[in-house]
C-alpha cells in the first residue's frame, strides 16, 4: 500500500490501524481498546493494555534467537574506545541493575533521574527503569547544577542514576559536584546515587547515598519485568517552554511501544538486524526514541556515539562510524551537517569511506535549510529525508515514508503528515489558512498514540500550553503552511523558545538568569540567525540607575551566570547594554521585531509600539555584535 492509501485508512479507521501496529508488540495483555476519549480532549491509547517497554526491547530477542546480534554499539572518537554488547549480554546487564535498584527500594511508579554520558551504561539505566515500571527522567549533561535541581524538584526522584563524567572536546565535564550541587539546591532529596565512575574522574562518594554501579550490583538477584498498563509512564522528559520551568512531558508505555516500532520500518525503512544510527545525545527526544527505545524494539543494531561531528578527530568521523558500523539509515541535527560542510566543503573525507551501505539520512531538531539538504544529497548520494517532530510528539508527525513509499522530496519541506496526525494551518482565530498561506500550525485531536497524554504534575499547564488556543487541536507552537500537494513547511515558532545547535531553550528561562544580575534592571532575550548553529542567543540589557561599571564587567558576569545557572548548551555568549527595549503601549517587549532587525528582515512598524526611534538605538546595538548590517 502506497502512502496517500495507508494515510486514508488510518483516517478511516483510526482504532484498527493503531490495533493492528500494536500487533507487533508482545503484551502481556492486549488492550481491548486502542483510544480512550473518557476524559476528552484528554486522551489516552491502550489503557487496558498490559505490557513491559524492557521485555519487548531486549528479552524478546533474546528469546526469538536475536541473543548474539549486537544490540548497542559504544563508539567513542573522543577516548577511542569502542565496544559491542550483543542482546544477551545487555539483558543481563540491564536486568542486574534493575536488580540492585530494586534492593535499594525502587520500585514501579518510583521516579529516576538519569544524569549520564553517552555510554552504553546510559541505555542500561533507561531499560533498567523500564524493566521494573520505575519512571525515569534523563537530564542532558550540558544542563548546569540548577536546571538539574529544577528537574529533582518536579520529577521528586528516589534515586539518580549517574556517571562520574562527561567528555566534551579538550575538556573533561565531572558530573559528581553538579549533582552534589543540584541536591544541595532542591528541596526535594533523592536516596540513593548509583555512579558509574569513568577512567577519566573519579567521583568522591558521599557514604550511605552514593554507591558505586559495579559494586551495588554484586549479589543481588537479576530483576524480572514488571508489567505495567499501557497509560503507565514510561518516563517524563522535561524540555523548554515559554517560561523558565521546564515542561516535564509524559510518555506513555504503550503508545510508546506501538508508535516507535511502527516507525521503524515505515519511516527510517529498516528492518531488525540493520544497523540504525541517530547522532543525538540520550538527553534529548531523539536520544530517547532513537538512540536507545525503537531501534532496540524493533531488533536493530543502535549506535552509542560519544563525539562531534566536527574535531573528534575530524569531519570525517560520521563517515567513519557509518562505514565501519554498516549503517543503514542515519538520523541527525542539519546544524551537524553544517558544521561539516564548514570544515570540508568539498567533502574531501567522505570520499576516503565507503559508504554504499547507507540508504538515507535523516534530519529533524530544526529547520533544515535547501543548502544544507542539497550539499549532503550531492556528498552521499541518498535521499535526504527532512522530517518534522517535537519532544512532545516522541517521533516525527511529518515525513517522506521511504519504507512505504519514497515519496517527491521537496527541499525545504519535511513532507507529508504521517498516519495519525490530522495537521492543519490555522489563522489566530482558528480558521483554516488557504494551501500556501502562513499560520499556525495544528494537529487535530486526538493525538496518535506514543505522544504525550499531560504534563508531569501539570495538567493546568498542559491544557493551556496546548489545547486551549484552538478548540479541538493540539498547538504546536510552530508556524508554517501546507501547499498544494500537503506538504508542510515549518518556518518558524510562534513562542518564545529558540532552537540552538538543534537544541531547545528558552529566551524566558535566560532572560529570569539574566534579571537576577544586580545591575540589570530589565532584559530581553531573542534568538539571531546563526548559519552554524540556526540560531544563537542574544541579550539586551537595561542597566539599573547608577551603575556605571565598565559594560564588558556586566556582559561577562551575564554570560558566566547563563552558564552556571543554565549551563554551557545555552551558548550564551552575545549581549549588549542598551538605554531602552521597544514595546508596545501595553508594555510588551516587541521580540520578533529585534529578530527581524537582527536577521535583516523587514518588519511592519508594529502599530501599538510606545517609542520607534528605539529600534534605531537596537539595530545600532546589535551592528556592534555584527547583526543587523
Ligand atoms: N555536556 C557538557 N557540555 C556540553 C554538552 C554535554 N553533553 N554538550 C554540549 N556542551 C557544551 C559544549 O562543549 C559547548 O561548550 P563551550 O561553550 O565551552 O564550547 C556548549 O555546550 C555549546 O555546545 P553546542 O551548541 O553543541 O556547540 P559546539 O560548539 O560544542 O558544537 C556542533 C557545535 C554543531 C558541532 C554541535 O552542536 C553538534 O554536534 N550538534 C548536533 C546537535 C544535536 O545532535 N542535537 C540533538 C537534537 S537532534
Ligand atoms: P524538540 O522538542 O527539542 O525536538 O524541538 C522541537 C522543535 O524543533 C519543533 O517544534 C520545531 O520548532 C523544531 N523542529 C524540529 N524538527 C524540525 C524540522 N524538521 N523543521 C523545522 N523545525 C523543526
Amino acid at each position: 500500500m502506497g502512502y496517500h492509501a495507508l494515510y486514508q485508512s488510518w483516517k478511516d479507521d483510526p482504532e484498527a490501524f493503531w490495533l493492528d501496529a500494536a500487533r507487533a508488540i508482545d503484551w502481556d495483555e492486549f488492550p481491548s481498546a486502542a483510544l480512550n476519549a473518557e476524559n476528552a480532549p484528554l486522551y489516552e491509547w491502550f489503557t487496558d493494555g498490559v505490557v513491559n517497554t524492557c521485555y519487548n526491547a531486549l528479552d524478546r530477542h533474546v528469546e526469538n534467537g536475536r541473543g548474539d546480534q549486537v544490540a548497542v554499539i559504544y563508539d567513542s572518537p573522543i577516548t577511542g574506545r569502542q565496544s559491542k554488547t550483543t542482546y544477551s549480554e545487555m539483558l543481563d546487564k540491564v536486568a542486574r541493575l534493575a536488580g540492585a535498584m530494586q534492593s535499594k527500594g525502587i520500585t514501579t511508579g518510583d521516579r529516576v533521574i538519569i544524569y549520564m554520558p553517552m555510554i552504553t551504561e546510559a541505555l542500561v539505566a533507561m531499560l533498567a527503569c523500564a524493566r521494573i515500571g520505575a519512571i525515569h527522567s534523563v537530564v542532558f549533561g550540558g544542563f548546569a547544577a540548577n536546571e538539574l535541581a529544577v528537574r529533582i524538584d518536579d520529577a521528586t526522584p528516589k534515586a539518580i542514576l549517574a556517571a562520574s563524567c562527561g567528555l566534551e572536546p579538550g575538556r573533561t565535564v565531572a558530573y559528581k559536584p553538579l549533582i552534589d550541587g543540584a541536591i544541595e539546591i532542591a528541596e526535594h532529596k533523592p536516596d540513593v546515587v548509583f555512579m558509574f565512575q569513568r577512567e577519566e574522574c573519579v567521583a568522591d562518594m558521599i557514604e550511605g547515598r552514593d554507591y558505586d554501579w559495579n559494586a551495588v550490583q554484586e549479589g543481588v538477584e537479576p530483576a524480572p519485568c514488571v508489567p505495567v498498563r499501557g497509560d503507565h509512564p514510561a518516563y517524563i522528559l522535561y524540555t523548554s517552554g515559554t517560561t523558565g520551568a521546564p515542561k516535564g512531558v509524559v510518555r506513555p508505555t504503550g503508545g510508546h511501544l506501538v508508535a516507535l516500532n511502527w516507525t521503524m520500518k515505515n519511516v527510517y525503512n529498516v528492518d531488525p538486524g540493520d544497523v540504525f544510527w541517530a547522532a543525538s545525545d540520550v538527553g534529548w527526544v531523539v536520544g530517547h526514541s532513537y538512540i536507545c527505545y525503537a531501534p532496540l524494539i524493533h531488533g536493530n543494531t543502535t549506535i552509542v556515539f560519544e563525539g562531534k561531528p566536527v574535531g573528534t578527530p575530524d569531519a570525517g568521523t560520521f563517515w567513519r562510524v557509518i562505514s565501519e558500523h554498516n549503517v543503514r539509515s542515519f538520523f541527525t541535527a542539519p546544524t551537524a551537517f553544517r558544521a561539516i560542510k564548514r570544515d570540508d566543503p568539498k567533502g574531501e573525507f567522505a570520499k576516503k569511506y565507503d559508504l554504499s551501505g547507507l540508504r538515507a539520512l535523516y534530519l529533524a531538531g530544526e529547520r533544515a535549510d535547501p543548502d544544507t539538504i542539497n550539499w549532503a544529497r550531492d556528498l552521499l548520494g541518498v535521499p535526504v529525508v527532512d522530517h518534522w517532530w517535537q519532544t512532545e510528539t516522541g517521533y516525527a508527525v511529518a515525513a517522506n515514508p521511504l519504507g512505504i513509499e519514497e515519496l517527491p522530496i521537496k527541499v525545504g519541506s519535511p513532507s507529508v503528515a504521517m498516519p495519525g496526525y490530522d495537521v492543519h494551518v490555522l489563522d489566530e482565530g482558528g480558521n483554516p489558512m488557504p494551501a500556501g498561506e502562513l499560520g499556525a500550525i495544528a494537529i487535530k485531536l486526538p493525538l496518535p498514540p506514543g505522544t504525550l497524554p499531560t504534563l508531569w504534575n501539570a495538567e493546568a499547564r498542559f491544557r493551556k500550553s496546548y489545547l486551549t488556543t484552538f478548540d479541538g487541536y493540539y498547538e504546536t507552537g510552530d508556524a508554517g503552511m501546507i501547499d498544494e500537494d500537503g506538504y508542510l513547511y515549518i518556518m518558524s515558532r510562534t513562542d518564545d523558545v529558540i532552537n540552538v545547535a538543534g537544541h531547545r531553550l528558552s529566551t524566558g528561562a535566560m532572560e529570569e538568569v539574566l534579571a537576577n544580575h544586580p545591575d540589570v534592571a530589565e532584559c530581553a532575550v531573542i534568538g539571531v540567525s546563526d548559519t552554524l548553529k540556526g540560531q544563537l542567543p542574544v541579550g539586551f540589557l537595561c542597566l539599573t540607575t547608577g551603575v556605571n561599571r565598565p559594560h564588558e564587567e556586566i556582559i561577562a558576569e551575564c554570560v558566566k551566570m547563563m552558564r552556571d545557572q543554565i549551563g554551557p548548551v545555552a551558548a550564551f555568549k552575545l549581549a549588549v547594554v542598551v538605554q531602552r527595549l521597544p514595546k508596545t503601549r501595553s508594555g510588551k517587549i516587541l521580540r520578533a521585531t529585534m529578530v527581524k532587525i537582527a536577521d535583516n528582515q523587514d518588519f511592519k512598524m508594529p502599530a501599538t509600539i510606545d517609542d520607534p526611534a528605539i529600534l534605531d538605538e537596537i539595530k545600532e546595538a546589535l551592528q556592534t555584535l555584527g547583526y543587523a548590517k
